[in-house]
């Protein structure tokens, strides 16, 4: 991974920050995309301590504009992406006959439309280039909907429908596009409401996912060794759903 330049949405916190460390600690260096300007710098500072390369970009990704204008920032910065992660994402609950016009609309555009402007954005460098990997971040809810998520497990359907055209349009490019589909994973978010005490009981390994688990993964199928797959929807969920 030295030397590769990679492009992590929802790098301030969560599952994003830990994925945008464990790709720094893998020698790549890192375009982090966030709102939160604050919190994404101090992911920055975390990177430059031990050693790393880390530029901010903020920008909100549900806008073709800043999209334009992040995919320029990181080449003006570090030169082509090489590796981007979709990950930002936003999973509020809602009972489906409350859901409101605009939580739908919301949950779509960053969950789904991010996705879609964000790799338009930045693919024609990794064709350029004739190499490249783009690693989206699904759910387990987009393959196994419960109640009170509705729009949460469309938006993460049709990441996992994205992804896999993605692929198939892409890999004759050299350009690789996977997802990965987390159960429950122990961020701050997660942890600060009560639902995982629940679901935490339905996961076959008998607790939640640490972020670093899902970053572990996704530096993975970003590696040579994983050179050979496009395509792949890949489980981290504790033996919750098998298929
Ligand atoms: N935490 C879980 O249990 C879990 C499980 C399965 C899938 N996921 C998925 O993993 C991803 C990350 O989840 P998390 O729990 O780490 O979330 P989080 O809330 O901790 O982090 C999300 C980050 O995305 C950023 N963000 C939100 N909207 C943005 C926008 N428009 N532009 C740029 N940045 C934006 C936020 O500022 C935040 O830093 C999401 O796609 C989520 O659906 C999470």
């Amino acid at each position: 991974m030295t030397k590769r330049h990679a492009l992590v949405t929802g790098a301030a916190s969560g599952i994003g920050r830990a994925i945008a460390l464990k790709l720094a600690s893998e020698g790549c260096f890192l375009s982090l995309c966030d709102l939160d300007e604050q919190k994404a710098s101090t992911v920055r500072e975390t990177i430059l301590a031990s050693g790393g390369s880390a530029q901010v970009v903020i920008g909100d990704i549900t806008k073709a504009a800043d999209c334009r204008e992040i995919s320029e920032k990181a080449r003006t910065w570090g030169g082509p992406v090489d590796i981007l992660v979709n990950n930002a994402g936003i999973y509020p609950a809602s009972p489906f006959l409350e859901m409101t016009e605009e939580l739908w609309d919301r949950v779509m555009a960053i969950n789904l439309k991010a996705v879609y402007l964000l790799s338009q954005a930045i693919l024609p460098d990794m064709i350029g280039k004739g190499s490249g990997c783009v690693v989206n971040m699904a759910s387990i809810d987009g393959k196994k909907p419960g109640p009170e998520i509705s729009a949460y497990s469309a938006s993460k359907a049709a990441v996992i429908s994205l992804t896999r055209s993605m692929a198939a349009e892409m890999a004759k490019f050299g350009v690789r596009v996977n997802a990965v589909a987390p159960g429950w994973v122990g961020t701050e978010n997660i942890l600060k409401g009560d639902r995982w005490k629940i679901a935490v009981q339905q996961i076959p390994i008998g607790r939640l996912a640490e972020p670093d688990e899902i970053a572990g993964v996704v530096a993975w199928l970003c590696s040579e060794t994983a050179g050979y797959i496009t395509g792949e929807i890949l489980n981290v969920n504790g033996g919750m759903l098998m298929d």
